[in-house]
């Protein structure tokens, strides 16, 4: 299947929001926060687009000097295991210049999600201690190497 990655702008707000819509993701994510993301300097989204402009994934990432949280990745059901994910977030570290080190939090349970990162060479660092009866995080790091692709 031909995609394309690009960084989203506010101007791709409708379609974010129809893919955050048909995916029905967990991670709830209001209009105001979609906004901002896609507004703020500091947040970069990018997201993979199909011929018919159809956002088919996506990441949000806040990036502050050398290093970048990953707020979100997520890919539309019927087109994962496709590696989209891992273009998605390939595009996103050689985009950026000079990033040294990415962080994120992901749900203990959630073993596609973290099974992902590791072939992408995340390490979890640390659990983190849910604040009510929810589940606990992982806390994964990954330190990006020179000249890797
Ligand atoms: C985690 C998530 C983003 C992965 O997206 P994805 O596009 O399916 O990821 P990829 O296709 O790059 O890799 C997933 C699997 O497909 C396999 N794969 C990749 N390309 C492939 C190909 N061309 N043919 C066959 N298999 C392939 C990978 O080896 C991997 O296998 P594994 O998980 O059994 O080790 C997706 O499952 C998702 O959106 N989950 C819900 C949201 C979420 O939990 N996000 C993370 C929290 S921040």
């Amino acid at each position: 299947m031909k995609i394309s990655i690009r960084r989203l702008s506010i101007k791709d707000l409708r379609a974010l929001k129809i893919f955050y819509t048909r995916s029905a993701c967990s991670y709830y994510i209001s209009d105001m926060s979609f906004a901002n993301y896609l507004m703020l300097s500091q947040y970069v989204v990018m997201a993979a687009i199909n011929v018919n402009g159809v956002i088919l994934g996506y990441i949000i990432c806040l990036v502050v000097i050398d290093e970048a949280d990953v707020v979100y990745l997520c890919v539309d059901d019927k087109h994962r295991c496709c590696g989209i994910a891992t273009q998605i977030f390939k595009y996103f570290i050689n985009s950026v210049s000079d990033l040294k080190r990415v962080h994120l939090e992901v749900n203990v349970d959630n073993v596609r999600a973290i099974n992902f990162y590791k072939r992408n060479e995340f390490k979890i660092i640390r659990i983190r201690k849910a604040y009510s009866n929810s589940n606990n995080f992982y806390e994964m790091v990954m330190c990006k190497t020179p000249n890797a692709d």
